[in-house]
């Protein structure tokens, strides 16, 4: 991801997310360097169909944010860039990921349950636009169970 993706990166998040990031947040992604994993993946026509925004503190991964157009869903965009973004966590030493999810996101939490993510928690009301709950998600990145 690069600052000239930025716009189309925040219009895309507004179609796929309920409370979606807005440019400066993208902005801040960009601005870790290299603790940072933020990513575009782009169709044929150089279109942002995916992006996926990491980072690591120690030798721990969080997801921040990610999201896959509508359109090119289910086609294993998803599941390749949090691969993706383990594998760079892994080369900076990093053994575990962590993630916030909202408890009725039944895809998300089914692609993270399908990589080898566990629930470990529960924070209540952690969504302040509707007060959904966030389900906490852990996985080892040493064991290779993690996709
Ligand atoms: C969650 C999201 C990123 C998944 O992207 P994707 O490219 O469709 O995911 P993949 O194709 O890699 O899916 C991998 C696996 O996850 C599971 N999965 C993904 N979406 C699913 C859904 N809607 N329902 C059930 N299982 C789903 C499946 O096991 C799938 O494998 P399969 O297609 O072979 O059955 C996408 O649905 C999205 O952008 N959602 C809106 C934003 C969002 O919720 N982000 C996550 C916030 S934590």
């Amino acid at each position: 991801m690069e600052e000239s993706d930025i716009a189309a990166v925040a219009a895309l998040d507004a179609i796929c997310q309920g409370h979606p990031w807005v440019a400066g947040h993208f902005r801040d992604e960009l601005a870790r360097g290299d603790e940072g994993f933020s990513r575009v993946v782009v169709d044929s026509r150089g279109g942002i169909v995916g992006f996926v925004c990491c980072w690591t503190v120690l030798d721990e991964m969080h997801v921040g944010t990610i999201s896959v157009d509508p359109a090119a869903r289910r086609g294993g965009i998803g599941k390749t860039m949090i691969s993706q973004a383990h594998e760079w966590a892994v080369g900076r030493g990093a053994t575990a990921a962590h993630l916030e999810v909202r408890a009725g996101n039944a895809g998300a939490i089914a692609m993270y349950e399908s990589m080898g993510y566990r629930r470990v928690g529960v924070r209540r009301a952690y969504y302040a636009d509707n007060g959904e709950d966030a389900v906490l998600y852990f996985a080892d990145l040493t064991s290779g169970s993690a996709a």
